[in-house]
């Protein structure tokens, strides 16, 4: 029987034939045995097989048979005697498939996560990006299975996009235009109806504003798919590409959003921590201590809610010195966020009705003209995880407030046609998946959750 390494650890076909199929991850040699702990990326455990050097396996063979080599070892399967694992493996045939020489990066000894960064086609051979890939593969199931039991539609909505769903300008463009020949208009502006679209476009930001047209006819949309933001941030927070949740309910309320919102993050945490057992054990003991009990406290209380006005003032009573000292009408930085999350609540934070001015022009005016109806999600150690709102729906105030964003209502005519035609409450929020795995696995940079990080001045692999 050919099966997984994860079902073999499992099984009771004792003495039965049974074959493994992976890579060696470590070779130990005795006087008459050689044992190769096997991985197949089906779980975080080896299995070990045993070969006896007796059985006429050639010095050759068991030379090639060396860290990093794939494998095909035929055998029994026996109960093991060694202690750590029930089942072991009795080689009887060995196969190398592919050799890796002397040079194989990935030799025992411990490496640093910034080491494995340079090698990241390689490092999903070791245990923790492993784990890492496990998890966000497990964590994008949860997200599926949560919205599709609630009766949401997945939308796909487009990544080549025309409009800046932000506003915030941080937009990589796509052109099919010679760089160093560019068209141009008589008053010398880059002439951009001789670009392939025939007008100037960019890789989406969000998928918010065409999932809002669906929710506008199919009540409960979300949308799960790749984001790019050229924003010049290097931190260990934000990549230019990264996955985005975006569900959009329509005849919904802020409240209401607030609630799906948590109900949500405690359904994903709860499967991983069901679905992901050893490699949750693996981050609880490696990586980030307790980091299970967190999840565990996260999934049992309500998150803290409370209005960015009222958050405000618990900074501005806090004994202590900012770095950036917090202000009404200026947005929370990392460390205001930190105290909040972490001394004040000790826990997930919902903080709604933000200025205006700080947020985008599609979120809900409150009648005090001042604030819109946001609602961000701040938790423990890593700040803003979710970010979302009640959508304004009044077609006059969306108007007003594209116009003052400074940009042109035009460019948003279908956009705002939602507020003409049939116009309904409705809300929704994006989740940064890269940040929600930060969360659960405890790893502290960014670009150790995504297999290829796309950052500042960093496009390799
Ligand atoms: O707060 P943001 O900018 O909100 C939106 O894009 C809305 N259109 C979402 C919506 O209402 N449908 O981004 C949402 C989340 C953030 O809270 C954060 O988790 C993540 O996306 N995020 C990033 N993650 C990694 N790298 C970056 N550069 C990110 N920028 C935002
Ligand atoms: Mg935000």
């Amino acid at each position: 029987m050919e099966e997984r390494v994860k079902d073999i650890l499992q099984s009771t076909n004792i003495d039965q034939p049974i074959v493994v199929k992976g890579w060696i991850r470590t070779k130990r040699d005795s006087k008459n045995v050689v044992f190769l702990a096997i991985n197949d990326g089906s779980c975080m455990s080896n299995i070990q097989v045993v070969i006896d050097k007796e059985k006429g396996f050639s010095t050759e063979l068991l030379a090639k048979a060396s860290t990093g080599a794939s494998v095909v070892v035929k055998g029994q399967l026996v109960e093991s005697l060694g202690g750590q694992q029930k089942v072991e493996v009795l080689g009887e045939e060995l196969e190398i498939v592919g050799e890796a020489p002397e040079d194989y990066p990935l030799q025992k000894k411990r490496h640093t996560i910034e080491f494995l960064r340079e090698i990241a086609h390689l490092r999903p051979r070791t245990n923790i990006i492993g784990a890492v890939a496990r998890v966000r593969s497990a964590a994008s199931f949860a997200v599926h299975k949560f919205f599709q039991e609630k009766g949401f539609l997945y939308v796909h909505t487009p990544i080549i996009t025309a409009s800046d769903c932000e506003g915030a300008g941080e937009m990589f463009q796509v052109t099919t235009m010679d760089l160093n020949n560019v068209p141009k208009t008589e008053d010398g502006a880059v002439d951009f109806t001789q670009d392939f679209f025939g007008k100037q476009t960019s890789l989406t930001v969000s998928g918010q504003l065409s999932g809002e047209t669906y929710a506008c006819a199919l009540s409960n949309i979300y949308t799960f798919g790749p984001t790019f933001r050229a924003e010049n941030s290097n931190t260990t927070r934000h990549l230019a590409e990264f996955w985005m949740i975006e569900p959009e309910m329509a005849f919904c309320h802020l409240e209401g959003n607030m609630d799906i919102a948590e109900e949500f993050i405690k359904y994903v945490l709860k499967y991983i921590l069901d679905n992901c057992a050893e490699d949750m054990a693996f981050f609880d003991s490696f990586v980030q201590k307790g980091t299970i009990d967190t999840m565990k406290n996260v999934i049992e209380n309500e998150f803290a809610r409370i209005t960015y006005t009222e958050a405000m003032e618990y900074l501005e009573k806090a004994d202590r010195t900012w770095e950036y000292l917090p202000k009404w009408g200026v947005d929370l930085q990392s460390e205001h966020e930190k105290y909040l999350t972490e001394e004040i609540f000790k826990k997930p934070v919902i903080v709604t009705d933000y200025p205006k001015e700080i947020k985008a022009f599609y979120m809900k005016l409150n009648d005090d003209g001042k604030t819109v109806r946001a609602m961000d999600i701040l938790v423990p150690r890593l700040g803003e995880i979710i970010g979302g709102s009640e959508r304004e729906s009044d077609y006059g105030k969306l108007e007003q407030r594209i116009k003052d964003s400074g940009m042109d209502p035009k460019d948003y005519w279908w956009y705002m046609d939602l507020r003409k035609y049939g116009t309904v409450p409705h809300s929704g929020f994006g989740l940064g998946f890269e940040r929600l795995i930060l969360y659960v696995t405890g790893i502290a940079n960014i670009r150790d959750v995504i297999p290829y990080p796309r950052s500042v001045n960093n496009a390799n692999f």
